[in-house]
């Protein structure tokens, strides 16, 4: 099965993806994930990278469909979370035969608490909430801020999220493959209507 998860920054794509990916044993592939991967090598393509993300905008596509492809190469099913991340990227995936597109709907409003409040663990790069969902003891010690949490770049991240990603949403929806979920509730209450967007899929 082949799912997209689709929505603003901080809408909970990361934390949805994760537990689908458990609960369902789908290969979870994240755009932002793969991107800081290659920031955090080094490499001349992470630097050049860096520099985008710092500023809260898109990576070039070339990086990123290549990423992406290289990812998903022969693989039957996953998640792909953050991408595509505009309709241009949309239709270059356009071949891969997405089954179902979930878009995690929440206001700006509501989800700037969240950037605030989230911790990422380095050694795994699962991302927590200080108040939402508390990292465990073990591991407040070595928890961090991501560099693009802050308000100004968050602020950035929306505006491109409007004009870029947003339409997508309709993109999908005119392909009849997309289902909306409020993302506002609590998490478990977010991950329960996804869960069974996708095991009603699975009926089929
Ligand atoms: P990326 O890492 O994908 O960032 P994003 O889309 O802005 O999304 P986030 O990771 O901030 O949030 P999320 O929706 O995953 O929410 P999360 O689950 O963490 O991309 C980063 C950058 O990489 C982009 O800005 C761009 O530069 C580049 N990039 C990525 N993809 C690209 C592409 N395709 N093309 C070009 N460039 C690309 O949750 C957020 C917080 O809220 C967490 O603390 C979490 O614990 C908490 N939380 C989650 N759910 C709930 C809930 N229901 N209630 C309360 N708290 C919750």
């Amino acid at each position: 099965m082949k799912i997209i998860l689709l929505g603003p920054p901080g809408s909970g794509k990361g934390t949805i993806a994760e537990k689908l990916a458990k609960d369902f044993k789908f290969l979870n592939i994240s755009a932002g994930v793969l991107l800081r991967e290659e920031v955090k090598k080094g490499t001349t393509i992470g630097k050049e990278i860096k520099k985008y993300i710092d500023k809260g905008e898109l990576a070039p596509y070339k990086f990123v469909v290549e990423m992406v492809k290289l990812e998903i190469h022969d693989k039957k099913g996953y998640i792909l979370d953050g991408f595509p991340r505009s309709v241009e990227q949309a239709k270059i995936i356009e071949d891969l035969n997405v089954d179902l597109v979930i878009y995690l709907e929440i206001s700006e409003e509501k989800v700037i608490e969240r950037f605030s409040g989230r911790r990422i663990d380095p050694n795994t790069g699962k991302s927590y909430h200080l108040k939402f969902i508390p990292p465990p003891k073990a591991i407040m010690g070595r928890i961090i801020t991501r560099k693009d949490d802050n308000p100004k770049v968050v602020k950035e991240r929306f505006r491109i999220y409007h004009k870029e990603t947003a339409p997508v949403v309709g993109y999908y929806k005119k392909k009849g493959i997309l289902k909306t979920v409020d993302a506002a509730p609590p998490p478990k209450e977010v991950y329960e209507a996804v869960k069974k967007i996708v095991k009603d899929f699975q009926k089929k």
